[in-house]
């Protein structure tokens, strides 16, 4: 035993390392569970008690000496590594990276968002992808309504109805979802996640509902067959036209400054009645008459009114207790008001030129 604890120490004041790892490697080797040292250690139980004084004072002598070896070895290897990672310049100042801008149209949703937020709406979304239910059944829409026509409307499955069954069967396998015949289709509005509130939800409902939606439209400066709206709902008890107003008046003098006007012409949509667009005053004129606003001093911003009785009951909701208006918006339109963007299409083309520019609105 005196022979190889001899040897042993021998070994280890030799002991030399270039890298952290050969250290870690020779603690396993000589201290390890395995090691040789710990090995030794064992042994000592069998040796006759009158040598295990000595032997025990040799042992730890060993013990003590390879740590102590092996801390000083690591602690080389760390003042090496520090020394020799560090050969750049830290003072150098650093790499640049281009910072991306906010689309326009992302400025524009989270800003229509943030005042209806404040206002108490909270936000709705829902498909893309939606059925004929409810885009077009739900909300009143009549079985021949043109925007149900192939020409305004992408559908994915047609869902063509057999030439024999009047439109008022038509209308019932629709709601009653038999015979496959509901067609599945892009949305063409957003008012379609109004509906699926309604259908989940109780009044009092409150919900600002924004998203991507699809037309079959032919692309120009003023029209694209994708764009997004913001569509909002309000279902109450005594929930009146006034009310619908007031709601529209803050939400432009948010957007557009506080001194805009509104103006509201009387419309139609199959899902509202009485309908109503608004106009905001030209806010370029200040409403004296300009090119943007053709001289009329007004600009049309969203389509409104009190939600037809017909879509509370498609959607269960009594219409006799309740009542609740809803409007929609093209969030392009009002972003192209608020920046002066001429052409719709660049919002699509992604030149970073046009992006840039809105780098430090809102
Ligand atoms: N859904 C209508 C559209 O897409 C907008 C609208 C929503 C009008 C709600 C009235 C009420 O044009």
């Amino acid at each position: 035993m005196n022979d190889r604890i001899e040897a042993l120490l021998k070994q280890i004041e030799e002991l030399k390392a270039q890298k952290e790892q050969e250290v870690e490697e020779m603690r396993v080797r000589f201290l390890g569970k395995k090691g040789e040292i710990t090995k030794l250690f064992e042994e000592f139980r069998t040796v006759a008690p009158e040598q295990k004084k000595l032997f025990g004072q040799r042992l730890n002598q060993l013990k003590n000496a390879a740590s102590a070896k092996i801390d000083e070895l690591r602690k080389a290897m760390e003042e090496l590594g520090s020394t020799s990672a560090c050969t750049f310049d830290v003072t150098k100042p650093g790499d640049t990276f281009e910072l991306g801008t906010r689309h326009p149209i992302s400025i524009t949703r989270d800003e229509i968002i943030r005042i209806f937020n404040k206002l108490g709406y909270a936000l709705a979304e829902g498909p893309e992808i939606e059925d004929d239910w409810h885009v077009f059944e739900a909300l009143n829409f009549p079985p021949e309504h043109p925007a149900r026509d192939m020409q305004d409307t992408f559908f994915i499955t047609s869902g063509q109805y057999p030439a024999e069954l009047s439109a008022q069967e038509q209308s019932d396998a629709t709601r009653e979802g038999i015979m496959g015949h509901n067609p599945i289709l892009l949305r063409t509005h957003t008012s379609s996640v109004q509906v699926r509130t309604m259908e989940k939800k109780q009044p009092p409902i409150r919900v600002i509902c924004p998203g991507r939606v699809f037309r079959n439209e032919a692309i120009s400066a003023r029209a694209h067959c994708i764009f997004h709206q913001v569509e909002g709902l309000y279902i109450d008890k005594n929930v009146s036209f006034a009310d619908l107003k007031q709601a529209i008046l803050l939400f432009v003098r948010e957007m557009f400054g506080e001194h805009t006007q509104i103006r509201m012409r009387p419309s139609y949509f199959p899902f509202t009645e009485p309908s109503s667009e608004v106009d905001v005053s030209c806010n370029i004129c200040g409403g004296k008459g300009c090119n943007i606003c053709k001289g009329t001093g007004w600009l049309e911003i969203l389509g409104c009114g009190m939600v037809d009785p017909n879509v509370l009951s498609a959607c269960g909701i009594d219409p006799k207790v309740y009542s609740g208006f809803a409007f929609g918006m093209g969030i392009e339109r009002i972003a192209m008001l608020k920046w002066q963007v001429r052409d719709l299409r660049q919002y699509f083309e992604n030149d970073v030129r046009f992006l840039r520019e809105f780098q430090t609105e809102i």
